[in-house]
């Protein structure tokens, strides 16, 4: 006996010897608390609610709140925006509750807050990973002073179907540079301190596989091998647990079968045990309950089958708050289980320094100072002018001078409402800047610039209405079709060059926004193409939550600047790039495909046995009889109003062991006549595996900034670490054998070298 309680406090003293002295305070601290608690209000903290006001993302809004607060039956809010109202919901639940516990306050902070930054997807185009972060760090600095302590973000589904509307909230199709934007999100948004005021919970989202949506459909069943989410999929949730969130969403969707929400494989043995995240995590709207639909059971079921995987908070739909008890009682969840998910609330609410100060985040005096001040204003320019991608610029069209007399042209080129963005529930549309307004601001009236709304985003009023529902994003003119066209090209046919200002509304993209068809509405298209029988010079300016289809607008533009949505500081950033203030460095995240039938493209697949050979018909090959296997624009893609030169790389040895490392290095030099950044990138391939491996994946980039005529030597190390991959059992290795590097501007045109990884 003295023998077995002896290694018992061994055992207890190691583990408590591994906890730092700030967790062991933190756990008598919960202990204490929970000793205290009821059954009811451990349930309690288990439960998200949102009282509406926000932007309602499902059928339910929930009802009571107030009561439900006051009886100890929430744990926290989201969707209540602003610090006075945030305060009165705390003042109720830490002056009515029996317990005093604070509430959490989540929200949409996906890019920016009330300062909106470009769409996640267009601030992943500027490969800028410090840009990135800052931009976490501004909108955690916004959101804090308004009373949040926590954010739904960041978003780092791989998404390779740009049918998918959501694949504007993530940063791409690319696992390693989706993995350092969301290291680089989570660190901006908690910067290593919780409990500071200007820092908030992140919550990577949507655990897991959320992208790989069949058919690019909304919330659409998932399908696919442990070897492709394990290398393709997964590393950039793993990124952001490494990084320390300190939360995470699951995700409507199933994983073998199982919705990711009550999938134990995926949120305990996977994310806890084999990750080793020890956060709070959290299902998405409703989506315990949508765990009927998918045909696991009623809501009992369906709840403590949740909270047997791994669930601690329940968004919205109340199946924990109402049968976890019941559940408990007939033995289908433990004691523990209800025990564990309620300590790693309170503990998230201890780490924010809820339990010192439930005021922490509410202070009147930050949110007048902070929110939409005149640096955040700055930032918001700056990174739009950063993510824009210039795709063409045929005898440089671009940079225009002040002086030309241009024609404005597009239902997007005088428009606030669809700036913002998809999901920028706490921004402004009043706020933005419209391009006639940021062209107007740069030339302080020198320049010529005649407005022409031209066409509607659509004239489909069927369709409007689907777009409209968070306001008025498609605006459907009084005057037909005809008139507008008239007008505009009459404006075209007076100026020097035409800028046309065209794409999606806002809402043509997000959540619950998946589109079959990835043309520009058929309309702005025949608008395109009356101005370019003008004869004039064509400038397109294509505004878009997604990759589109741009064949004749390839074909027949003189340039194509693609700013995506970009925030609410668009306007000026447009004319900071169109006049040259900035020269464009933005490269693509995501491959833009020639036509829908293509999709899924993604320049990281897999070799077949009868690989297609550039682009050039072959019968018995793996191809198209009617369209190029290339996307239209491959990922890595994008101009500069300079050119640059790639020299052939150099390796510091033609062989390396696992312990060691050999240097790729290629000079690049700016050949053209302005000063400009350039994004190098370095991709390798693996050629013989006991998998089959990628035909190239990236593994390294370096944004350099190089004046006219200047030339830089650009290193990447090459590590053991950069040839891993996990393996058919699994396992994270890497094979001896041949490589091959490839560095260049994008990941089709690229030179390259071999190296031997020795046994
Ligand atoms: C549903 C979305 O999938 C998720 O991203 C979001 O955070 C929640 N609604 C809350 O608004």
């Amino acid at each position: 006996m003295k023998k077995i309680l002896s290694s018992f406090f061994i055992f207890l003293s190691l583990n408590l010897a591994a906890q730092t002295a700030a967790e062991v305070k933190m756990n008598v601290f919960v202990s204490g608390l929970m000793k205290k608690m009821t059954l009811e209000e451990k349930i309690g903290q288990l439960n998200l609610l949102t009282p509406g006001g926000g932007i309602a993302t499902g059928a339910v809004v929930s009802k009571d709140v107030e009561a439900k607060i006051t009886n100890g039956q929430v744990g926290g809010l989201f969707g209540v925006i602003g610090e006075a109202k945030i305060r009165q919901a705390q003042e109720l639940a830490v002056n009515n509750s029996r317990l005093k516990i604070p509430l959490l306050f989540g929200s949409d902070v996906i890019h920016g807050y009330k300062t909106t930054f470009p769409i996640p997807l267009a601030l992943s185009c500027s490969w800028d990973i410090a840009m990135i972060e800052r931009s976490a760090r501004i909108a955690a600095t916004e959101a804090t002073a308004d009373g949040l302590n926590w954010a739904f973000s960041p978003m780092v589904d791989i998404a390779r179907d740009p049918r998918w509307g959501r694949i504007a909230e993530g940063s791409g199709e690319d696992p390693y540079l989706g993995s350092q934007i969301a290291g680089a999100m989570v660190k901006g948004y908690q910067n290593g301190d919780l409990s500071k005021n200007n820092t908030l919970m992140a919550c990577v989202k949507h655990f897991a596989l959320y992208g790989a949506a069949d058919g690019g459909r909304d919330y659409n069943t998932v399908d696919m091998s442990r070897v492709k989410m394990y290398n393709e999929y997964l590393p950039p949730y793993k990124a952001a647990v490494d990084a320390g969130t300190a939360s995470v969403m699951s995700s409507f969707n199933v994983i073998d079968g199982i919705p990711a929400t009550g999938n134990k494989w995926l949120l305990t043995d996977l994310l806890r045990k084999e990750w080793g995240f020890k956060g709070m995590v959290v299902s998405d709207y409703t989506s315990v309950n949508e765990m009927i639909h998918h045909g696991m059971g009623d809501l009992q079921q369906v709840s403590a089958m949740s909270l047997n995987a791994g669930l601690d908070m329940d968004m919205v739909g109340e199946g924990f708050l109402t049968t976890l008890k019941k559940s408990l009682q007939e033995k289908k969840v433990t004691l523990k289980q209800v025990e564990d998910a309620c300590r790693r609330v309170l503990e998230a609410k201890y780490k924010l320094g809820l339990f010192d100060d439930p005021f922490r985040y509410c202070d009147a005096g930050r949110a007048s100072k902070e929110i939409l001040s005149a640096d955040k204003k700055a930032a918001a320019r700056e990174f739009a002018a950063h993510s824009f991608v210039l795709l063409k610029n045929n005898n440089q069209a671009l940079p225009l001078k002040k002086t030309a007399n241009i024609a404005l042209i597009g239902p997007l080129a005088n428009d606030k409402s669809n700036m913002l963005g998809t999901w920028a529930v706490s921004g402004n549309s009043e706020f933005a800047v419209p391009v006639l307004e940021g062209l107007k601001n740069a030339t302080g009236g020198d320049a010529n610039i005649v407005y022409a709304k031209g066409a509607n985003i659509s004239d489909d009023t069927v369709f409007a209405k689907k777009i409209n529902v968070f306001g008025t994003r498609i605006d459907i003119d009084k005057r037909s079709p005809g008139e507008m066209f008239d007008e505009a090209v009459a404006a075209a046919n007076k100026s020097d060059v035409i800028v046309a200002v065209v794409g999606e509304a806002s809402e043509m993209s997000g959540e619950s926004s998946s589109r079959s068809t990835l043309d520009i509405p058929e309309n702005q298209l025949t608008l395109l193409k009356a101005l370019k029988k003008t004869g004039k010079p064509l400038v397109l300016v294509i505004m878009s939550g997604r990759p589109l289809v741009l064949n004749w607008e390839n074909e027949n533009a003189d340039a194509i600047l693609f700013t995506w949505h970009g925030g609410q500081e668009i306007g000026n950033a447009v004319a900071d790039v169109l006049f040259g203030v900035y020269n464009p460095s933005g490269k693509l995240t995501t491959s833009f495909p020639r036509n829908v039938g293509q999709v899924p493209t993604y320049y990281n697949h897999l070799n077949t046995g009868r690989p297609n050979a550039g682009d050039i018909f072959q019968k018995f090959r793996s191809n198209y009889l009617d369209v190029e296997n290339s996307p239209l624009f491959p990922f890595g893609y994008g101009l500069s109003y300079t050119s640059f030169r790639y020299s052939d790389i150099k390796l510091s040895s033609a062989s390396m062991n696992s312990g060691g490392s050999i240097t790729a290095s290629v000079t690049v030099t700016n050949t053209g006549n302005y000063d400009g950044e350039e994004v190098v990138q370095l991709y390798i391939r693996d050629m013989v595996g006991s998998i089959t491996r990628p035909v190239i994946e990236l593994k390294g980039f370096q944004k350099v900034f190089l004046r006219k005529g200047e030339s830089v030597e650009v290193n990447f190390k090459i590590t053991n670490y950069f040839l891993k991959f996990y393996n058919n059992d699994l396992k994270y290795v890497s094979e001896p054998g041949d490589f091959k590097i490839f560095i260049g501007g994008n990941s089709r045109d690229v030179k390259d070298i071999g190296f031997l990884l020795l046994k």
